[in-house]
């Protein structure tokens, strides 16, 4: 335990960062409330904690101003359309990214140490279960589409070189132990133990608008994880890239926790990436209006970056061309690709200079009585760095658009928000099953045999010639619930693939599950 003199060295640390007031409850403290406050002072790198502050506050000023007359959407010469690029091309890019997989050179990481704070879980969210007929949550479905991608590289191309395609999963503070103890109590879904990496990013304090550390209690002070962008250091420190280098993966796919829809390293975006010599590349869905809380994929000052839903004013948001298209549009849905010598060259040479952004938040502290409490106004920032701050850094940089309805359905709210909720994700999922299930030859039924008609606007129309149109559906006097209840398992199709030899021809009552013979 602390003795006096080591007190007074605190103290004057702390008075030369101006934290002294971290030490204002410490008469009060017991012994072991004591050695909690003095190990996390201890802990805190004050120099450069405070410099970071200093730095982004003043960063985030001089880069706000004018942000709008220095917005540029995406160049013509980077952007690929998923809807707008022919089958053959399709094929070709997915049979790159195909052999890449089975030649052992892609990875995927999930950002996953984000606090799940508008969905109100006290868990990590990869271990949410929206409530499909099988219960799988995320992470159980995102290691199955591993599990199925391999399973198709392997086909396609004789065997997968050596251990098949690691995942690596950046946790934080708080959801790095449930994470690991959740995949080996569920023996990693069937993956190989070895594929899977789990790491935990940095955590930052919290500090008032003046620059003062925040206490979260009269003994412990308040952090928060670094952002996703906290990714580049952790590769570092946790000497992560050295991991990825060792099993010679050449391309990452990077991507987060809460999208249904995700398809984990993709072979048309991979391929597509890969066969434009791209170091780092985005995918996108179109922006569907002004005001959608997604970040749009843009250039500032001839860079390309991403610019949050909270940097863009509405005015420059609502922009739109001739077509009546919004004219930033390339919505970012947090998929990115790529190469690992652009990661050694990030962690080497560019992490320390990537700024940090404000986030105003409503961050618990201490009355001056030392009792803790949620304020009703925001006190403090976080400081975040952001995963595609480090697309300025690119030299050859591409964009993949893709449809909306087949690849993002984010969960981000608890149910009875009016979007991205437990609900939409289940219903987007259903929806893209349904339309997989009838391309490949089955009808849906009620349970009195009548015929359940297919949805109106197909998805590139894709229903197999069971397109109706309002006319047909309205003269059958046939009708719709919805969604239909139906669920494919992972293990049994990636992207629709695969269906055929089990549904083709059959009729289908909801609620219909196709499991994989082994579950
Ligand atoms: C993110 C994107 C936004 C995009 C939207 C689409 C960023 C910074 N923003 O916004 O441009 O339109 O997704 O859904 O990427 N995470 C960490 N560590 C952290 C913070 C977050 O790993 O410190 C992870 C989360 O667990 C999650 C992902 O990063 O998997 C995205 O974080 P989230 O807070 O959901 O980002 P959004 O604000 O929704």
């Amino acid at each position: 335990m602390m003795n006096g003199a080591e007190l007074e060295i605190l103290e004057a640390r702390l008075s030369s960062f101006g934290q002294q007031h971290l030490l204002q409850f410490w008469p009060q403290l017991s012994p072991a409330e004591r050695k909690e406050l003095f190990d996390e002072i201890l802990n805190l790198k004050l120099e450069e904690v405070t410099q970071f502050f200093k730095r982004t506050m003043s960063f985030s000023s001089t880069d706000q101003k004018k942000l709008d007359d220095r917005l540029q959407p995406v160049a013509d010469d980077v952007y690929g359309s998923a809807l707008r690029t022919n089958e053959d091309k399709l094929e070709l890019y997915e049979n790159i990214g195909l052999r890449e997989i089975a030649n052992g050179t892609v990875g995927v990481l999930l950002l996953a140490g984000g606090q799940g704070t508008r969905l109100g879980v006290s868990y990590p969210k990869g271990m949410y279960n929206v409530g499909l007929p099988s219960q799988k949550t995320l992470y159980q479905i995102q290691a199955e589409r591993i599990r199925r991608l391999e399973t198709l590289a392997s086909e396609k191309f004789n065997g997968i070189k050596g251990n098949g395609i690691p995942w690596y999963i950046m946790t934080s503070e708080h959801t790095k132990e449930p994470t690991l103890d959740y995949f080996a109590k569920h023996n990693y879904f069937g993956l190989k133990r070895e594929n899977l990496v789990v790491f935990e990013q940095g955590m930052l304090p919290c500090f008032t608008f003046d620059g003062k550390i925040i206490l979260e209690t009269k003994s412990k002070i308040s952090k928060s994880p670094d952002g996703n962008g906290g990714l580049y250091r952790a590769l570092r420190e946790k000497k992560i890239l050295d991991d990825v280098e060792r099993r010679g993966i050449q391309y990452l796919h990077v991507y987060c926790v809460d999208n249904i829809l995700v398809k984990m390293a993709d072979p048309v975006f991979m391929g597509f990436a890969i066969s434009k010599g791209a170091d780092c590349a985005a995918k996108t869905v179109e922006k569907t209006f002004p005001e959608e809380a997604v970040g749009v994929v843009c250039k500032v000052d001839g860079k390309y970056r991403v610019v949050e839903y909270s940097e863009i004013t509405l005015n420059t948001a609502k922009r739109r061309n001739d077509d009546g298209r919004l004219t930033f549009s390339a919505g970012n849905i947090c998929n990115h690709f790529f190469t690992t010598e652009f990661l050694r060259n990030i962690i080497d040479n560019e992490e320390n200079s990537l700024m940090h952004h404000v986030a105003k938040k409503k961050i618990p502290t201490v009355d001056e009585n030392g009792k803790t409490f949620v304020p009703s106004a925001p006190n403090g920032i976080k400081m975040e760095k952001f995963v595609f701050d480090v697309f300025q850094c690119s030299k050859n940089f591409v964009v993949w658009d893709v449809v909306r309805d087949e690849e993002f359905s984010p969960l981000k709210n608890a149910d009875g928000a009016a979007k991205d909720t437990p609900t939409t994700a289940r219903h987007d999922l259903y929806t893209l099953h349904e339309r997989f299930l009838r391309k490949a030859g089955a009808v849906f039924v009620n349970k009195d045999k009548s015929i359940i008609p297919p949805l109106l606007n197909g998805l590139n129309g894709t229903t197999n010639g069971q397109e109706a149109n309002n006319n047909d559906i309205e003269k059958c006097g046939m009708k719709r619930p919805e969604v239909i209840v139906c669920e494919i398992s992972p293990l049994v199709s990636y992207s629709g693939e695969n269906l055929e030899h089990f549904v083709a021809g059959k009729t289908l009552c909801q609620p219909f599950t196709l499991r994989a013979p082994e579950e």
